[in-house]
Order: structure tokens, then C-alpha cells, then sequence
């Protein structure tokens, strides 16, 4: 029988309130919203388990390429990065701690520092993993839950303030 981690938030370096309820280990699934009490499966088993995070990401990382401004802001080879976002986004939906146990605790702001993130890349990720969502047919009502915490955990990742910034 596997150890699940505790979970643990962000916003011990002082980022805004809402940066902090994000939390990047995993994602709450009361959320705020109601109306989700009968629900028991986790966010993960509710997008369809393993095969349908990786419809998300293959279908994310399609719009990615596609996508100049945000294209530019990521390597060469997407592939190492897309393998590490499937492992991420099941473990934050729920499901095993995959990500953690091969990487360690996400530590998301501080791995995306090498790389330029303005508001616009923030704007553009989210809109683009919300399409992804959607063609890969997750429900609305998890489409809410689940946004409700990842635009807070994207603007989080903004690094970049100045004009010239995606
Ligand atoms: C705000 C806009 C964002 C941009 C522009 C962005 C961009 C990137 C880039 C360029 C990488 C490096 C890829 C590589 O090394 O191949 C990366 C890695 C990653 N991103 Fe994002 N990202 C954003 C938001 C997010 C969010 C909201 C999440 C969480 C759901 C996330 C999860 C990850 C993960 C798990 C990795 C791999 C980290 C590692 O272990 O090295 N990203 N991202």
C-alpha cells in the first residue's frame, strides 16, 4: 500500500491570498461550490482516469503548438513536458501521487521561473487547457470545480511583469 503525501499549499514566499488557497499538491474538491455533496468519486476518476487526462494534455499541447506567443515560451521538444503535466494533472485531480513521487513535491512557481510567463501566456494556457477539457468531454460541473482553482493556480505562475512579456 502506497504513502499518500499530505497536502500542502502554496504561498509561504508571500503571493496573494488567492495565489495561497490555490493549492498546487492537490486540487480541494469542495472548491466553494455547492451542490457537489453526493459526488464521491474524485475529479480524476470523473475525467475519465488515466486515459482521459491524456486526452486533455494531448489535446492542450495540440492547441500549444498552434499557438505562437505561448509556443515560444516552451522548448524545442514538448515531449518531456507533456509526459510530466499527465503525471501532474492525475495526481492534482486525485488520482495517484505519481508526479511527486518521481519529482518530489510540484513546486510549480519556482519550476516555471526559467521561463518568461507574462499575463497574457497566464490568459492564453487557461484558455487553451479549458478547450482541451472540453473536447476531451469533461462534464461542466467538473469543468467548474476544476477552474475555479486552476486560473488562480496560472496567475500564480505570472513571472514576468513588464511590457514586452507574453
Ligand atoms: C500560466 C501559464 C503557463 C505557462 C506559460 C507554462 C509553461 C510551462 C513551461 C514552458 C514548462 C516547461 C516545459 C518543459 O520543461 O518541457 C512548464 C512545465 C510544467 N508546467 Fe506549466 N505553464 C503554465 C501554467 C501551468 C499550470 C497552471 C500548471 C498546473 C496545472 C502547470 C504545470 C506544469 C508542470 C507540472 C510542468 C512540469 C514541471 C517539471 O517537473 O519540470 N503549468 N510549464
Amino acid at each position: 500500500m502506497r504513502s499518500r503525501p499530505r497536502a500542502v499549499r502554496t504561498g509561504r514566499d508571500g503571493h496573494s491570498e488567492r495565489a495561497r488557497r490555490a493549492s498546487e499538491f492537490v486540487i480541494s474538491t469542495n472548491g466553494g461550490v455547492s451542490m457537489e455533496e453526493a459526488e464521491t468519486r474524485t475529479l480524476f476518476e470523473r475525467v475519465g482516469g488515466t486515459a482521459g487526462v491524456e486526452r486533455i494534455v494531448e489535446a492542450f499541447y495540440e492547441r500549444v503548438e498552434g499557438d505562437l506567443p505561448l509556443r515560444k515560451i516552451y522548448p524545442d521538444d514538448l515531449e518531456p513536458g507533456k509526459a510530466k503535466l499527465k503525471l501532474y494533472l492525475e495526481q492534482w485531480l486525485g488520482g495517484e501521487p505519481r508526479y511527486s513521487e518521481l519529482y518530489g513535491h510540484p513546486r510549480l512557481r519556482m519550476r516555471h521561473l526559467p521561463f518568461a510567463i507574462g499575463e497574457h501566456a497566464a490568459g492564453r494556457w487557461l484558455r487553451h487547457m479549458r478547450a482541451a477539457m472540453q473536447a476531451s468531454g469533461v462534464g461542466e460541473a467538473e469543468e467548474r470545480v476544476i477552474f475555479a482553482q486552476l486560473a488562480p493556480l496560472a496567475h500564480h505562475m505570472v513571472n514576468r511583469h513588464d511590457e514586452g512579456a507574453h
